[in-house]
């Protein structure tokens, strides 16, 4: 199937020091793309390459066909390309609600018209979006509670949920499960699962291998800027590469025993408490 998404040899420079190089990622229509690597290795700059914060020092990238190199910062959303932070950007003095109402802002025009009262029938349809959405996410129960105050579980699930409502076509989630404990990564995975609309393309970056195979049908790893591998998300966990990159040659547990003996999982994990 035809790409949504095309990074054409994409290299970034930042003082002659190369970030990304020469860098070829395809990525098809409706797919979850899970974009893994140890930290460091460019996936956030890819990111900020895509939404327009970066631009790539050589290369181009495709989003259906349309060369999006020189649209400026503030028309990338327009594109519908949305996206989530690595650290949270959440309004803390706005309600849940509220937060969600501002991912609307490319859809309804300005931010007054989300924020006005919400009485009109034309902000009420905005309004039942945005809950329809905080519905799907599990947020129901906190849409008129201040962001500020509510767990880190739920501050991220609003950011999604924020991203969400702007309906992308290209949907960037940065380390979604990263600072979550384990039961709640596994109601994030199974809450994206669910709620992720069937035709928004999704890029996620996550260390977690877990909540990768699960949510995603195709992964890029990427090691200083370059790919390592690429492939179903179990192979490219596994990959002896993916595996080395997250881990170290040096690493003396990994040295004394045998490679199947330390799970991938557990490699992942040890990168999560170092970051
Ligand atoms: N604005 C910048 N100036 C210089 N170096 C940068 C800049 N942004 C990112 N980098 C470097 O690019 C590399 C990749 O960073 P990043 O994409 O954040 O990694 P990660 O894969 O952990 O998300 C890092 O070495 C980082 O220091
Ligand atoms: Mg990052």
């Amino acid at each position: 199937m035809k790409p949504l998404l095309f990074l054409h040899g994409i290299t970034l420079t930042f003082g002659g020091l190369s970030v990304i190089d020469n860098l070829d990622i395809q990525v098809r229509k409706g797919s979850r793309c899970g974009l893994i690597g140890p930290n460091g290795a460019g996936k956030t700059t890819i990111f900020n390459l895509l939404s327009g914060v970066y631009r790539a020092t050589a290369g181009e990238i495709l989003l259906d066909d349309e060369p999006i190199d020189d649209v400026p910062l503030d028309r990338r959303i327009d594109l519908g390309i949305g996206r989530t932070f690595q650290n949270l950007r959440l309004m803390k003095h706005l309600t849940v609600l509220e937060n969600i109402m501002l991912g609307q802002h490319r859809l309804v025009g300005s931010w007054a018209r989300i924020l006005a009262p919400l009485g009109g029938r034309w902000n009420r349809a905005w309004r039942d979006e945005a809950m329809e959405v905080a519905e799907t996410l599990g947020l129901r129960d906190d849409v008129d509670r201040l962001a500020q105050g509510l767990s880190y579980g739920v501050q991220k699930r609003i950011e999604i949920a924020r991203a969400l409502v702007g309906r992308p076509r290209l949907l960037l989630l940065d380390e979604p499960a990263a600072g979550l404990n384990s039961s709640e990564r596994e109601e994030l995975v199974t809450v994206l699962a669910s709620s992720l609309p069937r035709d928004t393309t999704v890029l996620i970056v996550e260390h977690d291998t877990g909540f990768v195979r699960t949510l995603c049908d195709h992964t890029v790893a990427l090691n200083f800027g370059r790919k390592i591998a690429e492939g179903d998300p179990a192979s490219v966990c596994g990959h002896p590469l993916v595996v080395e990159a997250y881990l170290g040659k040096d690493e003396p547990i990994y040295r004394n025993r045998p490679q199947p003996a330390l799970s991938n999982e557990a490699a992942f994990q040890r990168n999560d408490n170092a970051a």
